[in-house]
């Protein structure tokens, strides 16, 4: 298995070194557009193999999209982080131009892979990967919600005072502060729910907490977060290359389901070998689809500006 991850940045290195600790693939491509970045993040991670005992072999390149050909997977992570008081919109203008450019290289030499969008603003990126590139809509995964699931769950069990992998719960809709949708109704301690084990102020913190945790470690470490974020990436690849039919919250195209169309959003879906599988379309309460919607209406206004 080949997998490509572009821009060997913060959280494009992090999602390799999951990626090769793990050896999901026998090789892994880190491309970058600054000369030598991505050869020396490479050079570092191989020599980390002797260490953790992996056997993927990693190479780096700058912008030679030739080294790449053949992947199954690409992660692109490349474009502007945000910086502190600087919104995940802001970067439209730039990350777009970015990530369209990366995306029609990356298909030249692999036009069978499967593409996972992290570059923010992560939905619109998404939303743009599936229209540049003609795409069967399966095989364009924009990763935030597994990321905001995997916060919700951390913030739930700092109130629960317990272990994060006895929880379960989801994020859905947009990837932006105000557009995401922590679903505390349904979010279980084993099979408990929550909302019977914590009072209604502390459900509605672990949310707000929840939809604000990629600021909130912005502002702690002066840009944005890599470790999280790149080992969500690094999961939705194992889920594609293990054929795991694991249930993940991913940015997908809708067409229909949870009453939307034309717009990629974070609902739940099945991820296995041929990208994402299936959308689990659970129906939401009345004030749940009001905040999809409220949710969507964001998103798709931030979609208009790619067409200026
Ligand atoms: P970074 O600045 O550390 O790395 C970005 C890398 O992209 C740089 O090394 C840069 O040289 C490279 N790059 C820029 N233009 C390129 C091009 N045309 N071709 C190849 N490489 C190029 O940034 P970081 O922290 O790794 O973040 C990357 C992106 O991921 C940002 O847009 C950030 O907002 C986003 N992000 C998304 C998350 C999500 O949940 N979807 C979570 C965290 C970050």
């Amino acid at each position: 298995m080949k997998v490509t991850v572009v821009g060997a940045g913060a959280v494009g290195a992090t999602c390799a070194d999951n990626i090769a600790r793990k050896e999901l693939a026998n090789e892994l491509v880190l491309l970058d557009i600054k000369d030598g970045f991505a050869e020396g993040k490479a050079i570092d991670m191989m020599q980390t193999a002797t260490l953790l005992g992996f056997d993927t072999k990693i190479s780096g390149v700058t912008n030679d999209y030739s080294k790449t050909a053949g992947s199954d997977v690409v992660v692109i992570t490349s474009g502007l982080p945000r910086k502190p008081g600087m919104t995940r919109e802001e970067l439209i203008g730039i990350n777009a131009g970015i990530v369209k450019g990366v995306a029609e290289n990356i298909l030249k030499f692999s036009p069978e892979a499967i593409i996972i969008v992290i570059s923010n603003p992560m939905d619109t990126m998404t939303y743009l990967a599936l229209k540049s590139l003609g795409l069967p809509k399966n095989r364009i995964i924009g990763m935030g919600g597994t990321l905001d699931s995997s916060r919700f769950k951390f913030y739930l069990s700092q109130a629960l005072d317990c272990n994060p992998n006895d929880l379960q719960g989801f994020v859905i809709g947009g990837h932006g502060d105000t557009t995401m949708i922590p679903l505390t109704r349904l979010a279980t301690y084993q099979s408990l729910p929550v909302s019977n084990l914590l009072d209604k102020a502390t459900l509605d913190k672990v949310a707000a907490d929840t939809m604000v945790g990629g600021a909130t470690l912005t502002g702690l470490i002066g840009t944005s977060a890599w470790y999280a974020p790149g080992a969500a990436g690094a999961a939705l690849v194992e889920a594609i290359l293990r054929d795991e039919k694991k249930l993940f919250t991913c940015c997908v195209s809708l067409e229909g389901e949870y009453g939307q169309n034309d717009i990629c959003l974070g609902v739940p879906v099945i991820i296995g070998r041929n990208g994402w599988e299936k959308i689990i379309d659970f129906k939401l309460t009345g004030d749940e689809q009001a905040a999809f919607n409220k949710s969507a209406d964001a998103v798709r206004n931030m979609n208009s500006v790619l067409a200026e």
